[in-house]
């Protein structure tokens, strides 16, 4: 027997046992294991019905993704689950799969071979291979739509969301909802259904005839709306077609076809790069494995703002009690309608409950004192951008937090270790820096400072996992990881609406390329005094003679702050929609004129490169610099913070799949055009693209190093 897969006798019950830990994944030796234990099962004469279940935490959470890569590099052969599938759908007892945690994947699509299927209350089923720019490949495409109906498969294989039991139970997907013990009651079941005729999924054609072609053409319109130029959800949306359209054998043809053509694209690449990046980035190399994260029960944020408020509501969400303290009472009243208002708007849609509004609401203290702060296991400081005023905040808090309290800020340029100085305990100083709006961006940039305690850090971290965040370790350093490189692919939007590119041109070059929106209506969305303010305290950093952007200080000193103004680069309605600014590009024409700036006309092409490979260049300095722990730490943070398109993999990621050489070889034209204080290649950068080595390559090699 194979020690992935056991099985034993409950009398007249086989309960076979996938055990692959962490999470039962379909990797090598498993099907077979499986296979064998079934036709085991089922020559033997005492058993009568077979229940599958998978050991630990979950059932199967699908194929083992690491083989993927294996499969691409021809190291491993294709995969192919299919045979090991029908074979459990022909045994000729009933197969009851058992399901718990999760069954995504190839995890649900054994659970379809299976001829029943039951559920504890809070496990998931799901097909995501979306998310990894792949589908499903054991025949879910196929599968699914026989047992849910097509409009629910079209739904769960394109979009990739896992739905929940009794979504699950009413789609006909399980069986039966187990609210007991799952192995007493699913033995329970199968020995229900023994002298029931077997059911195989493959045969139950009846919810296919539902198919009417306006659910494919409106499935594809959904999909390139949501995924931009993702192609998978595509594929997904073909494969399920199929199945409407061609006899099981031949639908389960169509869709291992679709499977390996993405299966070998560079989106697969780069989302199963996101996958294993998004795990990697809380293992920190260096921290002692037995440093013991502290536990937060209570939490304190200071500041009501755009960001106090969110963060607010963040440890709200988590179910952490949060004082919120402003320096006035009008301050503090406008935050909380600003919270109130955005919990009702989740209501109104139907997101949340009022009941859930409520608690949430009750867990957030409003005042303007420091009463109960000295209870606080975490204190967030979320005021304004100053140096002066976060200093005077720490040495404040210094005096009131308890012994052992993290002192968290949330600066988003500004020096970690000075603010520390301000307190007798820098080894509990720590940056949180959150995203906006705090309460939904997945991202939390850690920020050490020198003297951060390593218990800090990784309570730091392991907050961001409570905050349902995924958390980024940085160095400190002027904008961390994320902000620093901002600054260049945006100093690159600026310039290039100086050089003769227009506003709209540089939003739709970046919108095109798949961000969430262009450098320029970003710039608006975050406040063109954001930025002036963030300019003014870096310009001791500048070097003399260095070109300066001209057109945001002026822009700035209209008032032109951006969408909250109704007007900042473009100018905005009371929706908030964007359009033309004739101001503006007066503005820029008259600032380039003066400043003997030459105007022509600029391509797509050029807005593109010279943005993202901004980015990318710093990245390289970032990553040598050691302010990032990996490449891959920084394409999770451009990910999970400013909406880079996962599908290209982060922006260190993207450049492997552009190629360095021709990534380096743009810069150094770059560089010969506008000058080698702003475009001089990352050493790094060279280094590697000399060595016709990838960033993805460098991580491996510094991991082995380190370790
Ligand atoms: N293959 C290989 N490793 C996997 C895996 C998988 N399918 N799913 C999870 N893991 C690994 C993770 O990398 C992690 O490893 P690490 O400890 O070394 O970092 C470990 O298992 C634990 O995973 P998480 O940290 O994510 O644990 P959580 O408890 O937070 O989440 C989960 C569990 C919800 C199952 C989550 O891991 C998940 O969503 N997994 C991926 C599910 C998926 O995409 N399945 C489809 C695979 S493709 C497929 O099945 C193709 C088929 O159609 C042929
Ligand atoms: P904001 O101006 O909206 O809010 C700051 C709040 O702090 C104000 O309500 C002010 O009254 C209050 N405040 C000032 N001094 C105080 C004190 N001593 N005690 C209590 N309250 C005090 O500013 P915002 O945007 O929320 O920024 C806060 C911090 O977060 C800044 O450091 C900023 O750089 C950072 N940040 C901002 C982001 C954004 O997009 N707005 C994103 C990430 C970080």
């Amino acid at each position: 027997m194979s020690e992935l897969v056991r099985w034993s006798k409950q009398g007249d019950v086989a309960v076979v046992t996938i055990d692959n830990p962490p999470v039962n994944a379909i990797g090598p030796g498993v099907p077979e294991g499986m296979e064998t234990a079934i036709h085991a099962a089922e020559a033997d004469p005492q058993v009568r019905a077979i229940v599958v279940m998978g050991a630990g935490a979950t059932f199967i959470a699908g194929a083992d993704i690491r083989e993927f890569g294996k499969i691409v590099s021809g190291e491993r052969p294709p995969l192919s689950l299919l045979p090991f599938l029908l074979a459990i759908e022909d045994c000729e007892k009933p197969v009851v799969m058992a399901i718990h945690g999760q069954a995504l994947g190839g995890g649900l699509e054994t659970a379809m071979a299976g001829h029943y299927r039951v559920m504890t209350a809070n496990a998931q089923v799901g097909q995501p291979e979306v998310k990894l720019g792949l589908i499903p490949g054991a025949g879910g495409t196929q599968r699914l739509p026989r047992l849910a109906g097509v409009m629910k498969a079209l739904e769960m294989c394109a979009a990739g969301e896992p739905v929940n039991a009794q979504a699950a139970f009413s789609a006909g997907i399980v069986d039966r909802i187990i609210d007991g013990d799952l192995l007493e009651e699913s033995v329970a079941f199968a020995r229900e259904v023994i002298n029931k005729p077997v059911r195989k999924t493959r045969e139950r054609n009846g919810k296919l005839a539902g198919a009417f072609p306006a659910m494919f053409s409106m499935a594809r319109e959904q999909a390139r709306k949501k995924g931009r130029e993702m192609k998978a959800p595509l594929a997904a949306i073909d494969a399920v077609e199929a199945a409407t359209q061609l006899p099981f054998e031949e639908g389960c043809k169509r869709e291992a076809e679709l499977f390996t053509q993405c299966l070998h694209s560079t989106e697969s690449k780069a989302l199963i790069h996101i996958f294993f990046s998004e795990r990697a980035v809380g293992k920190i190399p260096g921290l002692p494995k037995d440093v013991k994260p502290a536990e937060i029960r209570r939490a304190a944020v200071i500041g009501a703002g755009t960001m106090g408020g969110g963060i607010a509501m963040t440890y709200a969400n988590a179910g952490i009690p949060v004082i919120v303290k402003e320096t006035a009472q009008e301050a503090l009243d406008h935050g909380m309608a600003i919270i109130r208002n955005n919990y009702a708007k989740t209501v109104s849609k139907g997101r949340l409950t009022q009941a859930v509004m409520d608690q949430r609401m009750s867990l957030i203290a409003p005042q303007l004192t420091y009463e109960g702060f000295e209870q606080a296991d975490i204190i967030t400081e979320a005021v304004f951008e100053k140096m002066s005023v976060k200093k005077q905040v720490f040495a404040e808090l210094d005096k009131i937090a308890k012994p052992g309290a993290i002192l968290a800020s949330n600066t988003s340029t500004l020096d970690i270790d000075e603010i520390a100085s301000a307190t007798n305990r820098p080894d509990m100083v720590i940056g949180t820096h959150f995203f906006s709006p705090a309460n939904v961006m997945k991202l939390l940039e850690v920020v050490r400072g020198k003297a951060s305690g390593n218990e800090t850090i990784a309570s730091a971290m392991a907050l961001g996992k409570k905050l349902k965040k995924v958390a980024v370790l940085a160095r400190n350093a002027h904008g961390f990881i994320g902000n620093r490189m901002v600054e260049p692919y945006l100093r690159e939007a600026y310039f290039l609406v100086e050089e003769g590119a227009t506003v709209e041109q540089v939003n739709q070059a970046l919108y095109d390329f798949g961000m969430p929106m262009g450098p320029l209506a970003m710039d608006d969305l975050a406040g063109i005094d954001i930025g002036y303010h963030i300019r003014q305290e870096a310009s001791r950093f500048q070097k003399a003679g260095v070109r300066q952007p001209l057109v945001a200080d002026k822009l700035f000193e209209r008032g032109r702050y951006g969408q909250k103004a109704g007007r900042g680069w473009s100018k905005y309605d009371e929706n908030r929609t964007p359009s033309a600014d004739e101001e503006t590009a007066e503005l820029i024409e008259q600032t380039a004129r003066e400043a003997g700036i030459e105007r022509r006309p600029v391509s797509t092409e050029e807005i593109t490169e010279r943005c993202i490979y901004a980015l990318i260049n710093e990245g390289a300095k970032v990553l040598a610099e050691g302010i990032a722990l990996r490449a891959a730490d920084i394409d999770i943070v451009y990910i999970y913070g400013y909406g880079f398109p996962a599908w290209r993999g982060g922006p260190m990621f993207y450049a492997d799949t552009v190629g360095l050489k021709k990534v380096l070889s743009r810069i150094e034209e770059f560089e010969a055009r506008h000058g080698a204080e702003l475009w001089s290649p990352a050493p790094l950068l060279r280094e590697l693209a000399a060595a016709g080595e990838t960033f993805e390559a460098y991580d491996k090699r510094q991991e082995r190093t380190k370790a």
